[in-house]
């Protein structure tokens, strides 16, 4: 049964702590709550330990207790800001410094204090450490006023929290160990020191799909290319902002165990960058793109007999899917992921995606998700290849 340390601090919302205490005991995991001063204003913390089924008092160190997860709902913007600069001055903060595994908040604060500079920067803090945040969301805040700071209800809480320790517990270990190297972002290519040709990829689905390759115990490298969310913890990143860096990097790893190109990889860029800024003077600019080279097909073409090669084509429906078929075949890959970039709610710089893998053995539609369940999916496809060799 996993283990889950729950930080409840001082806002209304600690009282929605008490139903989410009550889902993820009914779900089965061991919880032990770790409540505020702050928050015992609001709600006791024997109400806490009393629905977590836990005797007050038996634990010695209970900022040592090894921990699957530790989820922290609601959180204030102070204990966001003890968090972020690494305090240990109550139990919660304490557990927190010690635990060594994943950790997920759920913050709940006015808009104003959700918005602030310090605060911004504090959630940044952490996201750049891998916590994972759900919401907080839009709506009428506990004081009267409408804006962002509502905690995430707290069924999405137990199912964010189901999706992390899922993912924990998987018991696949057909990429413990395994070589993966993953691009994300999208190239830039400079037109001169200041101007580039570039496209809206965030790196969203490359992160999600490094993230999850380090979940599943995989030596992870992310050749990442303008990123506009941060990095996971725990992989290997090396930045390659143009196409030209991108295929550097790439091929000096083209030995990898398992190879998933995700970035938007330029297509054309301009030959000659000017060194420095072209001055405005009125005059039309004409630029004539020159064609890069096909990094994927590079691959491809020089790949070993047990490499497992992922190719990504972003594009529209209708002829779309035809031209992701004939791209796999021509690039020598495995395994190919189409996306529809012509919807606005899927694809391009969305939190979601839905696919088509496209592989030697057929199709399989994945209905839109979360980019982290979409990695999943893929990766779970990739070691269906690798258990084939
Ligand atoms: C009625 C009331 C409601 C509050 N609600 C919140 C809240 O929703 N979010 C927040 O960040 N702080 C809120 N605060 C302020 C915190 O309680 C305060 O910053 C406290 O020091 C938090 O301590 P803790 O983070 O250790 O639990 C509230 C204060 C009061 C008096």
């Amino acid at each position: 049964m996993a283990r889950v340390l729950l930080g409840v601090t001082g806002g209304i919302a600690a009282y929605k702590a008490c139903t989410l205490v009550r889902l993820l005991v009914r779900a089965g995991y061991e919880v032990y709550p770790l409540v505020t001063a702050g928050a015992e204003r609001f709600v006791s913390a024997e109400t806490f330990f009393a629905l977590a089924r836990q005797p007050r008092g038996d634990v010695p160190y209970p900022h040592l207790r090894r921990a699957d997860l530790l989820a922290v709902a609601p959180l204030t913007a102070n204990t966001l800001a003890r968090l972020a600069h690494g305090l240990a001055d109550d139990v919660l903060t304490e557990a927190a410094l010690a635990h060594t595994g994943p950790m997920l908040v759920a913050p709940a604060m006015n808009t104003r204090m959700w918005e602030h500079p310090a605060t911004r920067e504090n959630v940044a803090a952490l996201r750049a450490r891998g916590v994972v945040f759900v919401g907080p969301m839009e709506g009428q805040l506990a004081e009267g006023e409408e804006g962002t700071g509502r905690m995430a209800e707290p069924e999405d809480i137990m199912s964010r929290v189901d999706e992390l320790l899922i993912a924990l517990a998987r018991p696949s270990e057909a990429l413990r160990g395994k070589r993966v190297l993953v691009s994300a972002g999208g190239t830039r290519e400079p037109l001169d020191s200041v101007r580039y040709v570039g496209n809206r990829s965030s790196g969203r689905m490359g992160v999600a799909l490094a993230e999850e390759a380090r979940s599943r115990g995989a030596d992870v490298t992310l050749l990442a290319a303008n990123l506009a969310v941060p990095a996971p913890p725990g992989v290997t990143v090396v930045e390659t902002p143009t196409a030209g860096d991108l295929e550097r990097e790439a091929l000096a790893r083209g030995d990898a165990d398992v190879i998933v190109m995700a970035a938007a990889v330029a297509d054309y860029r301009p030959p000659a960058p000017a060194a420095t800024k072209r001055p405005k003077d009125g005059a039309p600019w004409t630029v004539e793109l020159t064609p890069t080279n096909d990094v994927l097909a590079a691959l491809g073409a020089a790949r070993g007999p047990d490499q497992v090669i992922v190719g990504f084509a972003a594009d529209g429906a209708g002829s779309g899917l035809e031209r992701a078929r004939e791209k796999r075949r021509a690039k020598n890959a495995d395994l190919f992921v189409f996306n529809d970039v012509s919807r606005s709610d899927i694809g391009f710089d969305a939190p979601d995606n839905e696919v088509v893998l496209i592989s030697d053995d057929g199709e399989r539609e994945v209905a839109k998700a979360s980019k982290r369940a979409i990695a999943a999916a893929v990766l779970d496809e990739v070691e269906r290849v690798l258990s084939k060799r």
